[in-house]
Order: C-alpha cells, then sequence, then structure tokens
C-alpha cells in the first residue's frame, strides 16, 4: 500500500521539492499550497503523476481552512505531515525594529499552523502504523546555537514551534506518532537567497533519510538534514 505524506507550502522552494521526491518515491503526496493556479512547477508534477499528487490551496493561516481540508481529507491515512510552510517576515528584525503586527504574521505561519495542523490532522496520523509530525523548523530557532542575537521575529517564531513540536512529541507517545523538528540547512530558495551553500534536492534527501530513519526513541528530537543531532 502507498504511503502518505501531507506538506504545507508546496508551491517552490523546499515544499515543492519535498512533493517532488516524495511522488518520484512512490508515495501519495497531499500537497498544499496558497494559489495551486499560481505555482506552475506544482501543478506540472501533478499532472506527471496524476492521482498521486493531490493538490489542494490552503493558506495555513486560516484556522477554518485548515479544518475545512481536515474534513474533506478524513478518509486519508496521513503517515507523514511535513509542516514546511514558513516566512522570514521583514527585511529588517533588529534590535530597534521590531513591530508587532508583522511579528504576529510571522507567528501565524511558523509557529501557530504546525499546531493547528496537528491538531487538525490527528485522526489522518492515527490511520498510520508510523504517523510521523515534522516541522521545518531552523537552526535560527535554537537557543543555545544562537550567539550573534537578532531577527528577533524568526528567531523566536521557529524557537517557539520547536517547544511545540516537543509538546506533541511528549502527548502523543501514548498513540505511538512521533514529533521531530527538522533543520534544512540554509538552502538555495527564494528565502535562503542564491549565496546559500545546501542546494534544495540535497537538503530534502537528506531529510527525508532522516525521516526514514525514526522511531518512537527519537520522537521530541532536533535534527539536521544530514541526521546529526542539535542542541535546543
Ligand atoms: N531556505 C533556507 O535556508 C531555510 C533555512 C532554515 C529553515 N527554512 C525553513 O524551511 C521552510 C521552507 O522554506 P523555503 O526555503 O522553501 O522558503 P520559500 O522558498 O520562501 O518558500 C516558502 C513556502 O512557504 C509558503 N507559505 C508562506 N506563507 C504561507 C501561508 N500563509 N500558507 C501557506 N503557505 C505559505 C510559500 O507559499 P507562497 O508561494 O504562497 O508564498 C512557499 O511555498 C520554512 O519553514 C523555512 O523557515 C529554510
Amino acid at each position: 500500500m502507498k504511503q502518505n505524506v501531507l506538506i504545507t507550502g508546496c508551491s517552490r522552494g523546499i515544499g515543492l521539492e519535498f512533493a517532488r521526491q516524495y511522488a518520484e518515491a512512490g508515495w501519495r503526496v497531499l500537497a498544499t499550497c496558497r494559489r495551486p493556479q499560481g505555482s506552475s512547477a506544482l501543478m506540472d508534477l501533478q499532472e506527471r503523476h496524476g492521482a498521486d499528487v493531490e493538490v489542494h490551496g490552503l493558506d495555513v493561516r486560516s484556522a477554518e481552512d485548515i479544518l475545512n481540508l481536515a474534513r474533506s481529507l478524513r478518509e486519508h491515512p496521513v503517515d507523514v505531515l511535513l509542516n514546511n510552510a514558513g516566512v522570514y517576515g521583514p527585511e529588517d528584525q533588529g534590535l530597534g525594529s521590531a513591530e508587532p503586527e508583522a511579528w504576529i504574521e510571522v507567528l501565524k505561519v511558523n509557529t501557530i499552523a504546525p499546531l493547528l495542523m496537528a491538531q487538525a490532522f490527528l485522526p489522518n496520523l492515527e490511520r498510520s502504523s508510523r504517523g510521523i509530525i515534522a516541522t521545518v523548523t531552523s537552526l535560527m530557532g535554537s537557543i543555545a546555537d544562537n550567539g550573534s542575537g537578532g531577527y528577533y521575529l524568526y528567531r523566536s517564531s521557529k524557537a517557539a514551534v520547536n517547544m511545540v513540536a516537543r509538546s506533541l512529541a511528549v502527548d502523543l507517545k501514548g498513540k505511538k506518532i512521533i514529533s521531530v523538528v527538522l533543520n534544512p540547512g540554509w538552502v538555495r530558495t527564494d528565502m535562503g537567497g542564491p549565496k546559500a551553500p545546501t542546494g534544495v534536492e540535497e537538503s530534502v534527501s537528506g531529510m527525508r533519510r532522516v525521516l526514514d530513519g525514526l522511531t518512537m526513541r527519537e520522537s521530541g528530537g532536533f535534527f539536521h538534514f544530514d541526521g546529526e543531532r542539535l542542541p535546543w
């Protein structure tokens, strides 16, 4: 039987590459993004794979849209929920520049949505024999690694989602559902920019390898794309 992966933020970058690689590997991909018609790469992928790539519109800032999508997909098992959608926020996020409204926007996408997705799709994950909630975080969310300061909005949103994922690991242990956070590295995408050292294919294949090898023992962990454990 085919494995099923549900991914947020598939229009481009890391999310699109996750969708591509899982589809190539023979998985059934539930690919979501804000404006499916705006991503020709995702529409091409769907055309190539037919029913194995289902595309759904989803703006993860909307709690109502998340619940509606969960309702429409209630018959689908989900083996891996990939909380990938993310925003960096305003260019200038140094001391003295923080604006509450911009911060709230970043938190909605990076921190709140992953928990809303996990809550809404819990019944789908329970239908899997090895359900995984994988949240794409960043090393910039590591408190232990923060030696350079700044980037208040993005850093705090990722540190907070790390805690969300850790609580999910504790709360879902009894249901045998794994929750981890993944650092993709610094990746050449619209967010990472052209100078990033890691290509999207390498980052995503590394993260898929990490996910393939997970057992309950690793639940609650923070992993680099190469499998190394990262400090909180
Ligand atoms: N690239 C890096 O170096 C790097 C490093 C560490 C962590 N990350 C994390 O990796 C993840 C993917 O980043 P990326 O590099 O692929 O960034 P990207 O190229 O900027 O892509 C971001 C994706 O998130 C989607 N998104 C943003 N807001 C959304 C919303 N409200 N609802 C649904 N989708 C939304 C975007 O959709 P639209 O096309 O509709 O905007 C896009 O598909 C993020 O969580 C990011 O924080 C990236």
